[in-house]
C-alpha cells in the first residue's frame, strides 16, 4: 500500500498520516498514533502505550488468532465474503478444471506452474521416492489391529523424522527440497499401509508407472491381480479432492506446522505437528463426524428433531459453517458437482445417507437459525459421502486429508524459513490465577 504523506495536525498537536491509526489512551490522555500498513497495525505499537515507565505495556487479546495475521504469504488467497480461493492467484475452480494435484502440489511449493518439463521432473522425482523403508513397515506393523489409521499416520511421518537426519539442517536447500519431495511422495504410501493394516492385509508397494492417485489406490486395493488398473473416473475425482485439499491458508493445522516449525525442529517432525492438528473433529476430522451424524440420524423423517437438537445447543451440525467463509464455500460447491460422477461410478447412489444429507442441508439452508449465524455446508459436508462411495472406511478421511494437505503445510514451512521476519512463535497470556501465595505443607491441607 502507499504510504500517504498527506499530515493532519488536527488530532490533539500529533501529526498523522492517513495511513495510520490514532489511538488516546484515557488512562493518561496520551495520544499515540500506529501506522496501517496492508490492513494492519502492528501488536507490539501498542505495547508503547504505558501508564507509566514500570508499566508493562498494552497487549491484545485475540484467543484463537481470529483476527489476528501471524505472516505474510503469498501461497493462498481467501475471500471468506466472496467465497473466493486462489493458489498463487489461480482460481480453484480452474485449478480443479484443468490441473492434477501432482502440478498444484508444484505450484504451491515452487510459486509457478510449472512448463512441461519442469513438471514431467517433478512427477519424476516424487514417483521415484515413493518407497519407505523397510523397518518403517516393522515399526507400522507394531500397532494393534484396530488402530486408528490418522494416528498410524502421525507417528510414522514424524518417525520419518529419525530414517532422514540430514533434514536437520534447514540452511541447505537440496535437503529442503528432498524432505519436501520425499514427504509428498511417501504420505500416500503410509496412508495406504495403514489402511492395509486395519484390514490384516499384506502391504501393497508402490506401483511407479501408475498416476499419483492411481498408484494410491493401487496400494489400497491391488489384491492377487499382476497389475492393478485404476478407474480413470476414480483417479480423476480423486485428484479433485485432493485439490481442494491442497491447501487452505492459516488454518489449524497449517499455523500448527509454523509454529511448531519456527523452533528450527526438521519438516518431518512439524508435519507430524500439523497431522496432530488435523485429526480434530473440529478441523480435518469433520467428514468422519458428518457421516457419523448421518448415520445417527438414521431416516429423513428424524431431521426437525435433529435440528432442533443443534438449536438447543445438544449437537453440532458437523460439515457447516467455517472460520473464514461466511456465504459458501466455494469447495464445496465444486465437490458437488463431482459427486454425482463418483457416485454414478461407484453404485454410490443407493447410498441412503446421501438422501439424508441433502434433505439436511436443504432444511438447514431454509433455517433462520443457521442462515443468520452465516452457517453452510463446507468442504467437508460431502466429501465423506464421495470417501465411502470409494469403499474408503471413515477412519481414514481424515487420512485422505493428510495426504494433500502435506503440499500446503510444506509450502508454507518453506516460506516461513525463508521470512525474515520469522521468529520461534511465542504468545502471550493474560494471567488469571493466584499470587504470591506461601506453601502449605501436605499435612496442612
Ligand atoms: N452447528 C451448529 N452451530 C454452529 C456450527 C455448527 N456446525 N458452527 C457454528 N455454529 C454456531 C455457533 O454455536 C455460534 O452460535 P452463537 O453465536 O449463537 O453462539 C455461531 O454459529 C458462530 O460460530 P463460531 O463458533 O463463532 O464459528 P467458528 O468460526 O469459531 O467455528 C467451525 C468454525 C468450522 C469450527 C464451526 O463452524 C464448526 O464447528 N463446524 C462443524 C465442524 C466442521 O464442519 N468443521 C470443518 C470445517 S471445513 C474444513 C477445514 O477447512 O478445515
Amino acid at each position: 500500500m502507499a504510504e500517504e504523506s498527506t499530515q493532519d495536525e488536527s488530532n490533539g498537536g500529533v501529526a498523522t498520516s492517513r495511513d495510520s491509526l490514532s489511538v488516546t489512551d484515557n488512562r493518561t490522555g496520551e495520544t499515540y498514533e500506529m501506522e496501517i500498513s496492508d490492513g494492519t497495525v502492528k501488536a507490539m505499537d501498542f505495547r508503547g502505550i504505558k501508564v507509566d515507565e514500570d508499566d508493562f505495556g498494552l497487549m491484545t487479546y485475540d484467543p484463537a488468532f481470529t483476527n489476528t495475521a501471524n505472516c505474510r504469504s503469498d501461497i493462498t488467497y481467501i475471500d471468506g465474503a466472496a467465497g473466493i480461493l486462489e493458489h498463487r492467484g489461480y482460481p480453484i475452480e480452474q485449478l480443479c478444471e484443468h490441473s492434477s494435484y501432482i502440478e498444484v502440489s508444484y505450484l504451491l511449493i515452487h510459486g509457478h506452474l510449472p512448463t512441461k518439463a519442469e513438471l514431467d521432473y517433478w512427477i519424476h522425482v516424487v514417483t521415484h521416492h515413493t518407497y519407505i523403508h523397510e523397518n518403517l513397515k516393522l515399526s507400522m506393523e507394531g500397532f494393534r489391529y484396530d488402530a486408528h489409521p490418522m494416528s498410524m499416520l502421525l507417528s510414522s511421518v514424524s518417525t520419518l523424522s529419525s530414517f532422514y537426519p540430514g533434514a536437520k539442517d534447514l540452511e541447505d536447500p537440496t535437503e529442503r527440497y528432498m524432505a519436501v519431495t520425499r514427504l509428498i511422495a511417501k504420505m500416500p504410501t503410509l496412508a495406504a499401509f495403514a489402511y492395509r493394516h486395519n484390514l490384516g492385509l499384506p502391504y501393497n508397494y508402490p506401483d511407479n508407472d501408475l498416476w499419483y492417485t492411481g498408484n494410491f489406490l493401487s496400494m489400497l486395493y491391488k489384491m492377487t491381480e499382476v497389475k492393478y488398473e485404476p478407474d480413470p473416473r476414480l483417479e480423476r475425482a480423486l485428484d479433485v479432492l485432493w485439490i481442494l485439499h491442497a491447501d487452505h491458508e492459516q488454518n489449524c493445522s497449517t499455523a500448527t506446522v509454523r509454529a511448531v516449525g519456527s523452533s528450527g525442529v526438521d519438516p518431518y517432525t512439524a508435519v507430524s505437528a500439523g497431522i496432530a492438528a488435523l485429526y480434530g473433529p473440529l478441523h480435518g476430522g469433520a467428514n468422519e463426524a458428518v457421516l457419523k451424524m448421518l448415520d445417527r440420524i438414521g431416516t429423513v423423517d428424524n431431521i426437525p428433531d435433529f435440528l432442533q437438537g443443534v438449536k438447543d445447543r445438544e449437537e453440532k451440525l458437523m460439515g457447516f459453517g467455517h472460520r473464514v467463509y461466511k456465504n459458501f464455500d466455494p469447495r464445496a460447491q465444486i465437490i458437488k458437482k463431482h459427486m454425482d460422477g463418483v457416485l454414478e461410478a461407484t453404485s454410490g447412489l443407493d447410498n441412503p445417507k446421501l438422501e439424508i444429507a441433502t434433505e439436511l442441508e436443504k432444511r438447514a439452508l431454509d433455517d433462520e437459525y443457521f442462515t443468520d449465524r452465516k452457517l453452510y455446508p463446507n468442504v467437508d459436508f460431502y466429501s465423506g459421502l464421495i470417501y465411502e462411495a470409494l469403499k474408503i472406511p471413515p477412519d481414514m478421511f481424515t487420512v485422505m486429508f493428510a495426504i494433500p494437505r502435506t503440499a500446503g503445510w510444506l509450502s508454507q514451512w518453506l516460506e516461513m524459513n525463508e521470512d525474515p521476519e520469522t521468529k520461534i512463535a511465542r504468545p502471550r497470556q493474560i494471567y488469571t490465577g493466584d499470587r504470591e501465595l506461601d506453601y502449605v505443607p501436605l499435612d496442612q491441607r
